[in-house]
């Protein structure tokens, strides 16, 4: 949710932490603010993007081989100048920054307060700097016990940095339920919240376990020991596999367009070696060693959040469809706290592009302590869920940065589809020649994709057409009805037009009543197998005046000629389209959002990844 950067080493660290804090605002972008250790604690901080924190402190010269930054993303406390991290101690010798809530805060201030500290701000965060000076004050302890001691009086879920005035040798960093990455260069150490800040400078990271505390220090580099005894742990060190074009625009004007077009290259880049068309075959490294008792599962429960909630239900469509098991999907803040009934004959799947959404984690927890397997589908490499699962793949979709997800989206699709023709095949759910199918169609979607891609300058025409409507409708049906939610979701996030998505039969139901002269409403019209009853869907829309938007199979005559605009994609078969036909819909959201001034990459209220409730 919130950006954590920390440096210590022979550089100075003042361009780093704000190059760092620029490459980590997706995550929130709130305020930022850096502590700079020079003889002095020194604390810029500043409300709005990082760019306002540079005005600030640009032209001032700041230097120090020792400091840290914050991108936040408010929970507690609105975001100002004050609320901004870093936060001090009472008495300007320590600084921190967190990401996360510290749940029992309020009990934690009022017995700070009766001891005679003051706080200026209304964080939570606050507080724990407060808890942290009142150990190291009464107890004499060094910095890492005063911390050490300080969490185990907190509830909550944290990632924080600690810095001490008296001690310019020295960060200590901490997490529970929020990730935090150590880089070890050459003469630097680096903490962040991930690898992105850290990736120019060197590959080799450590990821911070659970409840563990890291001692970075100039003389012993890093030492990892436990919020719960000071037992030295060993660093399991990991070499990243990323690099910096990776995190760049790469000419594109948003991150958001570069992914998008980055598609048909990270759908192949995600089914590279685990499927192969000419020899007819497909595989998951993943899967292999639990493929029976996936095959033999009483059901599979899908459990995810937002866009990643799209791609499950479309992996229920698909799991059935083609491997015959039966699929629940749940939102993961649902699943987690409403007592499901689960057993060691279910398998969980957890899907997320972070890998950190803190509600997707505890559902795979949950599912974990219950005795269900649990899979994960995930894109960042080393993330907690991707650690904690007992078994997954990634999706290989490369760094996520715009805020909307897109390739994220059709990565996980892809995975999807490539797991149900394993668990299908391999169960004899699937014809061999269904299956062989299948695979060479799926083969060909990459370049399908670049087709769609080339219809952008007619998405751009129609974005202006609908650019100043208050509210649109998404229709679909079958596998293209999760691509209706998704399509909602993308123009509702990024253009903050309101949108619904609803399964096309639905409509008369309910949402028919909105529809007039003024309703723009969207039809994802390819199916093949439920043709006629689309059409009939938008005959509906069309005699209450709606203006239809429609995304078509090449080719197709009978809806072009009611539809008022229509826009075609190549032809595939049915359980394929959603990797098709969720493009024009998240184009055609770029450039509305893009027509109406708004921040594409980082839209107003959101981050990258959801790390608190
Ligand atoms: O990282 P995750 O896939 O777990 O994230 C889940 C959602 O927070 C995420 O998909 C969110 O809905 C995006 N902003 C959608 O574009």
């Amino acid at each position: 949710m919130c950006g954590i950067i920390a440096y210590l080493g022979d550089k100075n660290s003042y361009p780093i932490l704000l190059e760092g804090l620029r490459r980590l605002e997706y995550r929130g972008y709130d305020s930022a603010g850096i502590a700079l250790l020079n003889g002095e604690l020194s604390v810029y901080k500043k409300k709005g993007k990082v760019q306002e924190l540079a005005d600030l402190t640009e032209n001032k010269g700041l230097f120090a081989t020792i400091g840290m930054g914050h991108t936040r993303w408010a929970t507690h406390g609105k975001p100002d100048d004050i609320n901004a991290h870093p936060h001090f101690s009472g008495n300007n010798r320590l600084a921190i920054i967190h990401n996360g809530i510290i749940e029992n805060y309020a009990t934690l201030k009022e017995a700070l307060t009766r001891l005679g500290h003051q706080f200026e701000s209304e964080t939570d965060t606050e507080v724990l700097i407060h808890l942290i000076e009142e150990f190291q004050n009464r107890d004499k302890l060094p910095l890492e016990e005063a911390v050490r001691k300080a969490l185990n009086k907190v509830v909550g879920a944290y990632a924080i940095v600690v810095i001490d005035k008296n001690d310019p040798n020295k960060l200590v960093g901490a997490r529970k339920s929020s990730p935090l990455v150590i880089g070890l260069g050459d003469k630097d150490l680096f903490i962040a919240s991930d690898a992105t800040p850290i990736i120019q400078y060197t590959n080799k990271v450590v990821y911070l376990n659970d409840e563990e505390i890291a001692v970075l220090t100039r003389d012993k580099g890093l030492e990892i020991s436990t919020i719960s005894n000071d037992e030295l742990q060993e660093p399991v060190i990991h070499e990243l596999d990323m690099s910096m074009d990776q995190l760049e625009k790469g000419g594109y004007e948003h991150f958001m367009l570069k992914e998008i077009y980055q598609q048909s290259q990270t759908i192949s880049d995600c089914m590279r070696g685990r499927l192969n068309a000419i020899e007819g075959w497909v595989r998951l490294g993943g899967l292999e060693e639990h493929i029976n008792r996936i095959n033999k599962a009483n059901r599979i429960i899908i459990a995810a959040c937002g866009t990643s909630w799209h791609s499950a239900l479309i992996g229920e469509y698909l799991i059935e469809d083609l491997a015959r098991i039966p699929v629940e999907v749940e939102y993961a803040s649902e699943f987690r706290y409403r007592n499901p009934i689960l057993t060691d004959k279910d398998v969980v799947l957890v899907i997320s592009q972070s890998g950190e959404t803190a509600d997707t984690l505890a559902a795979a927890e949950l599912a974990k302590e219950k005795g269900a397997l649990v899979y994960g589908i995930v894109n960042v490499v080393g993330s907690s869920i991707a650690r904690m699962t007992h078994a997954g793949s990634y999706i290989h979709c490369g760094p996520e940065i715009g805020v909307a997800s897109t390739k994220a989206f059709t990565g996980q699709v892809t995975l999807l589809t490539l797991m149900s023709l394993v668990l299908g095949q391999r169960n004899g759910s699937l014809s061999n020649s269904y299956y062989h199918q299948l695979i060479a169609e799926l083969a060909s979607i990459p370049d399908k994709v670049e087709k769609v891609l080339a219809s952008n300058e007619k998405i751009k025409y129609l974005a202006g057409e609908i650019k100043n409507t208050n509210n649109t409708l998404y229709l679909g049906r079958g596998y293209n009805f999760p691509v209706a939610l998704e399509g909602a979701l993308k123009l509702k996030e990024i253009s903050y037009i309101h949108a619904e998505g609803y399964p096309a039969a639905e409509m008369k139901h309910g949402p028919i009543a909105l529809i007039d002269e003024n309703m723009p409403v969207i039809v994802i019209a390819t199916n093949v197998s439920a043709y006629e009853k689309i059409v009939s869907n938008i005959m509906e829309v069309k005699a209450r005046k709606g203006i239809v938007i429609a995304i078509v199979t090449e080719g197709d005559v009978e809806i072009k000629r009611i539809a008022d605009h229509c826009i075609e994609i190549p032809s595939t078969i049915d359980p394929l389209t959603p990797l098709l036909s969720v493009i024009p819909l998240q184009l055609l959201s770029y450039h509305v959002a893009v027509m109406r001034q708004c921040d594409v990459d980082q839209p107003r209220n959101l981050a990258k990844s959801v790390t608190v409730e």
